[in-house]
C-alpha cells in the first residue's frame, strides 16, 4: 500500500508542478523583489531566481562540506556544487528528491529523510535550512545541528518567522521568532549575520492574494455551480465528504492574505550562526 502524504508536502508537490509550468522554475522558495522590481505574476520566475541570487551570497565561500536540510529539488544544492562546495541534501520526499537526483551529480549524496531522523558520523562546515527551518521542530534543528558541526562550523538559515502577533494571522507558516532568538541565545549560537529580508519576500503574498482571489475562486465558484446544476447528488455527495479539505481550501480566498499583512505578522531573516565554541 503506497504511503501516504502529508498535506504540506502535497502542497509543495503541486507548488512544483505548477511553478515549473508557469515559469520552468524548479525553486521551491519565494519571491525576492527590489524596491524598482516589477510585481506581477510573470515576474515570480525571475524573483525567484533573485532570491537564489541573493541567498549565495551569504554562504560562506570557505564552506567546504555544506548540508542543505530541505533541499527541495536540488536546486540551491546544485549551484552550490558548481561553485566547488561538497553539498549533502536531505529531504524526507520522494517526489522532490527524485527531482533532486535528476539536476545533481551522482557523488552529491540526497539522504531521504527527515532532519530529525538523519544519522551520519559525517561533520559539516556548514548546515543551511532555505525555506525548510519552519518544517522542523524548533527543539530539534539548532540542538541538533551542534552535534553535526565541524569545529569553526556555521549555521545558515533563510526562512520565515512568525512575530508574537494577537490573533492567528491570516497567512500560515514560520516558527516563532521570539522562541527561536530564545532557543539560539540559549544554546550559545553567536548570531554573525542577521539581514532583515521581509519587505523584499512581501510581494510573493500580493501574488498569492491575486492567485486566490482572481483564479482560484471563480474557479471553483464556477465548478460548484456547474457541478450542484447539472449533477446535484454528486455534487452534494462530494462536498460532504470533502468538507473538511474545502474547509482548508478557503483559507486560500481571504484578500487578507497580501503583502501587508505579510509585514505585520512574519519576519522573514538571513542568519548565519557559530555554535558556541565547545561543539566538537
Ligand atoms: C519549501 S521547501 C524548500 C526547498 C528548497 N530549500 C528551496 O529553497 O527550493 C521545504 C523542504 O523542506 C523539506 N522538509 C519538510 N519537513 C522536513 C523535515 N522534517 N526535515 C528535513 N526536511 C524537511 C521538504 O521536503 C522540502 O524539501
Amino acid at each position: 500500500m503506497p504511503t501516504k502524504i502529508k498535506g504540506r508536502e502535497y502542497g509543495l508537490e503541486f507548488a512544483l508542478i505548477v511553478l515549473n509550468f508557469l515559469y520552468k522554475s524548479k525553486a521551491l522558495h519565494y519571491g525576492y523583489w527590489g524596491p524598482s522590481d516589477e510585481v506581477n505574476i510573470l515576474s515570480f520566475g525571475a524573483a525567484q531566481q533573485r532570491y537564489t541570487d541573493n541567498l549565495l551570497k551569504h554562504v560562506p565561500v570557505d564552506a567546504v562540506n555544506i548540508l542543505d536540510i530541505g533541499c527541495g529539488t536540488g536546486i540551491v544544492a546544485k549551484h552550490l556544487v558548481e561553485r566547488g562546495h561538497h553539498v549533502e541534501c536531505l529531504s524526507p520526499s520522494p517526489f522532490l528528491n527524485a527531482e533532486a537526483r535528476k539536476v545533481l551529480p551522482p557523488s552529491t549524496p540526497v539522504h531521504e529523510t527527515t532532519f530529525e531522523e538523519f544519522r551520519t558520523d559525517r561533520r559539516y562546515d556548514l548546515i543551511m535550512f532555505v525555506e525548510s527551518f519552519q518544517y522542523i521542530p524548533l527543539n530539534h534543528s539548532l540542538t541538533g545541528c551542534l552535534r553535526l558541526l565541524k569545529p569553526g562550523g556555521r549555521v545558515l538559515i533563510c526562512d520565515v518567522f512568525k512575530l508574537d502577533m494577537p490573533g492567528k494571522g491570516p497567512i500560515g507558516g514560520g516558527r516563532s521568532y521570539s522562541e527561536f532568538i530564545r532557543q539560539r541565545d540559549a544554546l550559545g549560537y553567536a548570531c554573525l549575520q542577521d539581514v532583515d529580508i521581509t519587505r523584499n519576500i512581501a510581494p510573493t503574498f500580493d501574488l498569492v492574494q491575486d492567485l486566490g482571489m482572481n483564479l482560484m475562486k471563480p474557479l471553483w465558484e464556477n465548478a460548484r455551480r456547474v457541478g450542484k446544476a447539472n449533477h446535484p447528488f454528486l455534487a452534494k455527495t462530494l462536498l460532504w465528504i470533502f468538507r473538511k479539505e474545502l474547509l482548508k481550501l478557503n483559507k486560500h480566498f481571504n484578500p487578507d492574505r497580501n503583502a501587508k499583512s505579510f509585514i505585520e505578522y512574519k519576519t522573514y531573516r538571513i542568519q548565519l550562526l557559530a555554535p558556541p565554541p565547545s561543539t566538537k
